[in-house]
């Protein structure tokens, strides 16, 4: 792929740099704690658009808007209650909110919805952009649409790099998984779209009220009840077959196979003999597991195998989300198995 996107250091000239693309209508990668983002005006139709077009994203699978602060987002929302008390406690965080918009949020931006999905993020660099420009940013994460998330600036370089100038370096993206998603357009029956960070627990706790769990169910197709929860996702290009746990993976890759196989486990085994055996954390911690997860994945790849196995994390706190990130991995492989 021939290359023209710059990695910038996340210095006081770089920052300007971006700022001026993103006013002239371009789209630039940038840094956040849950993984990079394509960053554009969301204010503008046109920007918008372009980052359809860049991520080869269908127009039906609407982006999250990113604030600088709270108060900024109000101008363009009708605040639900629950608003304040969510937003206080998890923004600037991986929580992302699903609320009426009001008209000043272009329609492309929404996929023509009246809703719209908005977020104060946590990094650093990527809130002093969101400061030093004027208009909030419209972010799906950076890689093309389909593909496994990005959490280095390498990886944007690496799959969008012939189609953006620049990604700002902010470093490996704290917590490697997208963030969590709740629709709050009805106080009294909110639901998550989407597993992330933050869990339902802590949502629950925060509402005190039961949350729905409404990421059961997701469609294959395009006339789906929560956009863009397609259920293959996030696929690397090599097939990926799941195991149920460490187990019944260390089990399976015992067995000989005519087919290059790497295998993931979640915690590292007692005694690697194999090096095809790959790990996504040495002690089974699952926020390190979330942090290593796409990019392990996407590492391997880029290396010759012709399969990728993995096994299953603890379904218990962010586990959720990382099973539900790897069961959409395989689903490809499910679908023509
Ligand atoms: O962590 C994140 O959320 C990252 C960083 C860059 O902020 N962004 C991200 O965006 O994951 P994206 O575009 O890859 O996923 C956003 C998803 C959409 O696919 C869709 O499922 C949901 O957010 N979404 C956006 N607007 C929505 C709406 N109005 N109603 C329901 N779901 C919506
Ligand atoms: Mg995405």
């Amino acid at each position: 792929m021939a290359t023209t996107c710059e990695i910038l250091e996340p210095n006081t000239h770089n920052l300007s740099r971006c700022c001026a693309l993103l006013r002239s209508g371009e789209v630039v990668g940038v840094p956040t704690e849950t993984v990079y983002g394509l960053a554009g005006n969301a204010l503008s139709a046109e920007s918008a658009r372009r980052i359809f077009s860049v991520k080869g994203r269908p127009l039906i699978d609407p982006l999250i808007v990113h604030f600088p602060r709270p108060e900024a987002a109000l101008p363009h929302i009708e605040a639900p209650d629950g608003f304040a008390e969510l937003t206080q406690r998890f923004w600037p965080g991986p929580l992302t909110l699903v609320v009426n918009k009001r008209d000043s949020i272009p329609d492309i931006v929404t996929a023509g919805l009246n809703s719209v999905a908005i977020r104060v993020p946590r990094h650093p660099v990527f809130r002093s952009l969101l400061e030093q420009v004027e208009f909030p940013l419209a972010a799906p994460s950076a890689n093309p649409f389909g593909y496994v998330s990005p959490t280095q600036a390498g990886h944007v370089q690496k799959t969008l790099g012939d189609r953006i100038p620049a990604v700002l370096d902010g470093g490996e993206s704290q917590h490697g998984l997208e963030s969590t998603i709740l629709d709050l357009r009805n106080p009294e029956k909110p639901k998550i779209l989407r597993h992330g960070p933050v869990l339902k627990s802590e949502i629950e706790a925060v509402l005190g009220k039961s949350v729905i769990d409404g990421t059961q169910g997701a469609s294959t197709s395009a006339a789906q009840s929560a956009p863009g929860m397609l259920t293959q996702h996030y696929s690397p290009n090599t097939t990926v077959r799941l195991m149920e746990d460490d187990a019944s993976l260390l089990q399976s890759s015992q067995s000989t196979s005519d087919l290059k196989v790497a295998a993931i486990f979640q915690t590292k085994p007692r005694q690697v003999r194999d090096p095809h055996h790959y790990w996504f954390s040495e002690s089974g911690d699952l926020k390190e597991i979330a942090h290593n997860l796409f990019a392990l994945i996407q590492r391997l790849d880029h290396m010759d195998y012709q399969q990728i196995w993995i096994a299953k994390a603890n379904n218990t706190g962010i586990g959720e989300a990382i099973n539900d990130r790897l069961g959409r991995a395989a689903a490809k492989f499910k679908a023509t198995e």
